[in-house]
């Protein structure tokens, strides 16, 4: 696939004399996510693949984000709530260790987390300038003109991109923090892992830190809620991607003949979302023309989200070049945030 050149424009020349602040630049095109979903399908289901499996970034249309952000209230799910206690704990401390002036970071950005961590660098004195980075023009838009309105004085240059394709295009300049947070990097197996870590690294300039959230191993048994919640909102998050290939792909899946099942892989140290079909069944895909047998019991993984130990993330951040200058864990040890610097 091409690279794209960038389209920039600044929303402040003309139509938001609001936001004089906001720039945009955007790397992706508007078929891109179309022709990776049909690649990735065309490997990951169609194919020889076992188990069958999709990547966790199809989840997320606009029901999937809704049913996220549901699930991140549910009494069952803690890493949401872990993560932001420690960022209202120790937001201040991550600022002045990270001595940045610019915060990039990379998926939501329209947060409550974003603004702590803005609040703290900005209590430093040396905040000059915000940099979110997500896949999905029209939020980030939003996003970026809501934060620039709330910061006055604060320059939000906004990046459309996708990070497995688009870190190399980070802006450059000023001593920059880079903050992936809510666990995002547990979607990622070790060897994408790795590679994530390297070229995150690889624009770094040295200074420049990242602040990574990881959720920690902990009790089987509540790794299991987390993802088994009582009220079923993480099953319909998890079906829901069935409705997105049914209407992204003129498929006929039954959603309600996968059972949702996330349990704890031991080998890997992942927790695995799962569809299990109920029966015996055909699906077909129209745009790709394309028939898929699933066996009784057959599995299709939808996401795999990895739990670490704390020095497992130190190792694995050093492996890339990336010194870890601070560790904060919430008071039950459930998650942690790592600031580690480029060297
Ligand atoms: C957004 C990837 C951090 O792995 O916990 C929540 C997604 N999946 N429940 C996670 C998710 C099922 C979440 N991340």
């Amino acid at each position: 696939m091409s690279e794209t050149t960038a389209r920039m424009d600044d929303t402040g020349s003309g139509e938001s004399p609001r936001v004089p602040q906001v720039t945009v630049e955007v790397h992706v095109q508007p078929g891109d996510a179309r022709r990776a979903l049909h690649t990735e399908v065309l490997a990951g289901l169609c194919g020889e693949a076992t188990p069958k499996e999709l990547s966790p970034k199809w989840l997320y249309d606009e029901r999937g984000s809704q049913l996220f952000d549901e699930i991140t209230r549910l009494p069952e799910y803690y890493p949401t709530r872990r993560e932001r206690e420690i960022l209202q704990s120790y937001a201040d401390d991550i600022a002045r260790a990270s001595g940045a002036d610019t915060l990039l970071e990379l998926g939501s950005g329209s947060s409550e987390k974003t603004r702590l961590l803005l609040d703290a660098l900005g209590h430093t004195g040396r905040l000059r300038r915000f940099i979110p980075f997500d896949v999905s023009e029209a939020f980030l838009r939003q996003a970026a003109e809501a934060v620039a309105l709330e910061y006055p004085g604060l320059a939000v240059h906004a990046v459309v991109g996708d990070f497995e394709r688009h870190l190399g295009k980070l802006p450059g300049g000023g001593r920059r923090l880079v903050a992936f947070l809510g666990g995002t990097i547990g979607n990622l197996k070790p060897a994408q892992r790795a590679r994530f870590l390297s070229e995150v690294s690889a624009g770094l300039a040295p200074g420049d830190g990242l602040l990574l959230g990881t959720d920690l191993l902990k009790d089987r048994k509540r790794l299991f809620d987390a993802y088994n919640d009582s009220a079923g909102v993480t099953a319909a998050f998890n079906r829901n991607v069935l409705h997105i290939l049914n209407r992204e792909l003129g498929a006929d899946f039954v959603p309600e003949a996968f059972q949702h099942l996330a349990p704890f892989d031991e080998e890997n140290g992942w927790v695995e979302m799962r569809l299990v079909s109920s029966r015996p069944q055909e699906v077909h895909l129209a745009a790709l023309e394309r028939r898929i047998h699933f066996a009784e019991g057959e599995v299709l993984r939808t996401e795999v989200s990895c739990k670490f130990r704390p020095e497992q993330v130190e190792a694995e951040l050093s492996a890339a070049g990336l010194h870890l200058r601070e560790r904060w864990t919430d008071a039950a040890g459930d998650f942690a945030l790592s600031l580690a610097l480029k060297r």
